[in-house]
């Protein structure tokens, strides 16, 4: 957010205030040189002696001072990233009433921020003082060089005047590029800045002729999937599995087990290492990258709304979806009840990320996107966040009526939806562990009766929702659900 604001604004800064006048300031300095070198040549040199030391006190205020902007640039990105932070979570500093240390946080990164800018200011303070002292000593040189020359009558002293006159000129425009240097030097580090965000290699290519596009049949292979989001940190080992067009797949597993990971591959928001996705037959990596994401409509695990109203959420600027294609879905999930309860119905404002609604609304609403779209294939990557009984109901046919017709790949974490699914697999620690229908899995006795059990033993309470716990053993909850132990 810096980069794109603060960054580049400083650039702007650059254009409106600085190379303009520098350009007038350095055609001054060579006119000035001229016409001393035209009066005298000796005494011009005289005064030139002055430059090294201007370019000795420039290069090290340049130095010191690109270094400090850096710095200023840096804090001041943590510190917007600090306060949009906290401004999205302020609801959870209160709950842990963790004002008080937010706070020291922000004084902490506040005051870094601060001896930065006074950090870049002392070469400032030090500089311009230093220009000044040198443009003395310049003109010191040319009295006495100059008055010496006067005295022997080689030179007037209309001359000698002029060209205590001239030295004067020739430091002020200097003077002027040194003050331009503070515009120049925030303008360099700030494109350093930008240009490192547009030099960033785009990490998932289209092929220049991709070889596949159009509507996918829905069939999907993972051919020996080896997956890490860094080095060889394997979060998919060798992942093989299959699903027919039309079928439904539940992922099911511990937490971090790699079910999402398996999702976002699918749409290839990152490429494998080794191994091959296929749909239809294709590799993805040939597959045109947009055609691919058509075809898949994604419920993700928190719901991202945007701000704008219910209606354009569903249609999410897809404009070839009509007006009555927005109401059909929304009546086929079950959502036109709530929405149209809702001040202004389908065009209701949404705040910021769905702001307003309940977390179930939230789901209604980005199953009628799905539905809405059409897409060959569905991902669901179930919530774990617990809502009323109602709405879980409605939801539970909203995820029926989306999975018919199309394959669906279900992150599941619902009973229900598991055991509707025609496949269930199973992943530990990034490998399958087991695949079948819910009564295979069970007669196995492995994992996944393991976690049958443990949610069938809490009996009446069987149907509801939680999260999946980390890999370590706990014991039964009290609470019922989908329950792992290693
Ligand atoms: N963007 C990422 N960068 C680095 N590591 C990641 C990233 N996303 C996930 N991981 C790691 O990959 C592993 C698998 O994560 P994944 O999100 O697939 O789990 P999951 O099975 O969906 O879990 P959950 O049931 O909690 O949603 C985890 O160990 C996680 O820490
Ligand atoms: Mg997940």
């Amino acid at each position: 957010m810096t980069r794109l604001t603060n960054d580049v604004d400083s650039l702007n800064e650059l254009f409106t205030q600085g190379v303009t006048d520098v350009l007038g300031d350095v055609v001054m300095i060579v006119a000035i040189i001229g016409v001393m070198l035209w009066m005298d040549v000796r005494l011009t040199l005289v005064t030139l002696l002055t430059v090294p030391m201007l370019f000795a006190a420039t290069t090290w205020f340049r130095k010191g001072a690109r270094r400090g902007y850096d710095m200023v640039r840096t804090r001041i990105a943590r510190i917007n990233a600090f306060l949009q932070e906290h401004f999205a979570g302020a609801q959870t500093v209160q709950i842990f009433n963790a004002e008080a240390k937010s706070l020291q946080k922000f004084e902490a990164i506040n005051d870094d921020y601060r001896k930065a800018n006074i950090d870049t200011i002392f070469f400032y303070a030090v500089f311009f003082p230093l220009v000044d002292f040198i443009g003395a000593v310049g003109i010191a040189l040319v009295i006495w060089y100059g008055g010496y020359r006067v005295m022997n009558g080689a030179l007037t002293l209309g001359a000698l005047v002029a060209f205590i006159q001239y030295s004067g000129f020739l430091f002020q425009p200097i003077r002027d590029i040194s003050d331009k240097y503070n515009v120049l030097q925030a303008a360099v580090v700030a494109s350093h800045r930008i240009f490192k965000t547009l030099d960033l290699p785009v990490a998932i290519k289209n092929l220049e002729t991709p070889l596949k596009s159009g509507r996918a049949r829905g069939y999907i292979e993972f051919q020996n999937v080896w997956f890490a989001y860094k080095d060889d940190d394997w979060v998919l080992k060798d992942v093989s599995f299959a699903v027919s067009p039309g079928q439904s797949v539940a992922l099911v597993g511990h937490t971090g087990s790699g079910k999402t990971t398996i999702t976002n591959l699918l749409m290839r928001f990152y490429d494998i290492h080794s191994g091959h996705i296929l749909l239809d037959g294709v590799d993805l990596r040939d597959w045109d990258l947009q055609s691919l994401r058509e075809n898949f409509a994604v419920v993700l695990q928190d719901i991202f709304l945007f701000s704008g109203t219910v209606e354009s959420n569903i249609r999410l600027g897809r404009n070839d979806i009509s007006d009555e294609r927005v109401t059909w879905a929304a009546k086929e999930v079950h959502a036109n009840k709530f929405i149209e309860r809702l001040n202004h119905g389908y065009r209701t404002e949404v705040k910021e990320r769905g702001a307003g609604l309940s977390v179930g609304q939230k789901q209604l609403i980005s199953f009628a996107r799905a539905l809405a779209f059409d897409p060959a294939l569905l991902i669901l990557d179930e919530a774990t966040s617990s809502i009323d009984t109602e709405t879980e109901q409605l939801i539970q046919q909203a995820i029926e009526r989306v999975m018919r017709d199309r394959t669906s790949i279900v992150v599941a974490h619902r009973l229900s939806t598991v055991q509707r699914a025609d496949r269930i697999i199973v992943l530990h620690h990034g490998e399958i562990r087991e695949q079948g229908n819910h009564q295979q899995l069970l007669a196995e006795r492995g994992l996944y009766w393991m976690l049958y059990k443990l949610q069938y033993a809490d009996g009446a309470r069987s149907q509801a929702v939680t999260t999946l716990p980390t890999d370590e053993e706990e014991p039964a909850p009290a609470t019922g659900g989908l329950q792992f132990s290693e």
